[in-house]
């Protein structure tokens, strides 16, 4: 039997009330492979006229997590980000996202300042998904067309993140849209 949105929606929440621990978010990256791999979630949610930018295909009633698309319009990076007391897992639907890691070098102690290193990168490609946990430090870019899907743990709009500017060695923390790439 195909893999609907709506059953993978009820087993995030099945699996999040069993294990809400990243054990429990890997479960969900792989649950969310086998949605990607579905030729009719594809057609259904990514191919057609797709709405540009993000929009929320499911929000969960209970447990508050979303299932967003990303559709992207233009060409893009990103600067490395967290997710602050949240989490995301990514899943690749339409060609790709370049995702690199990212490892914080100083303590912290110096108000406003930040130095990172490159820690590992790595492409998502359809059917590839990927766990990223609050501190986890990471930055994506992707072509123009790109479509990727999205579970956050809650509404990241409403969560303080930090946000690294690697060429001046500076950290915000800032809550922010995140993503829209629609009228870029
Ligand atoms: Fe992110």
């Amino acid at each position: 039997m195909a893999y609907t949105l709506e059953a993978f929606a009820k087993d995030a929440h099945d699996i999040l009330i069993r294990d809400p621990s990243p054990m429990g978010r890997e479960e969900i990256a792989r649950k969310l492979e086998a949605l990607l791999a579905e030729d009719g979630f594809i057609a259904k949610y990514c191919e057609g006229q797709v709405p540009p930018g993000r929009t929320v295909l499911y929000e969960d009633p209970k447990l508050g997590f979303q299932i967003l698309r990303h559709a992207m319009v233009a060409d893009h990076a990103g600067v490395p980000h967290d997710h602050g007391k949240s989490w995301a897992v990514y899943g690749q639907a339409v060609k790709h996202t370049d995702m690199t890691v990212w490892k914080r070098l100083d303590d912290g102690t110096e108000a406003g300042k930040a130095k990172l290193e490159k820690d590992k990168s790595y492409r998502l490609t359809r059917g590839k998904a990927g766990v990223y946990n609050g501190a986890d430090i990471h930055s994506i870019a992707y072509p123009a067309g790109a479509i990727f899907i999205r579970v956050t743990g809650t509404d990241l709009e409403k969560v303080e993140r930090l946000r690294y500017d690697t060429d001046k060695g500076t950290v915000v923390a800032e809550r922010r849209a995140s993503m829209q790439n629609a009228a870029a």
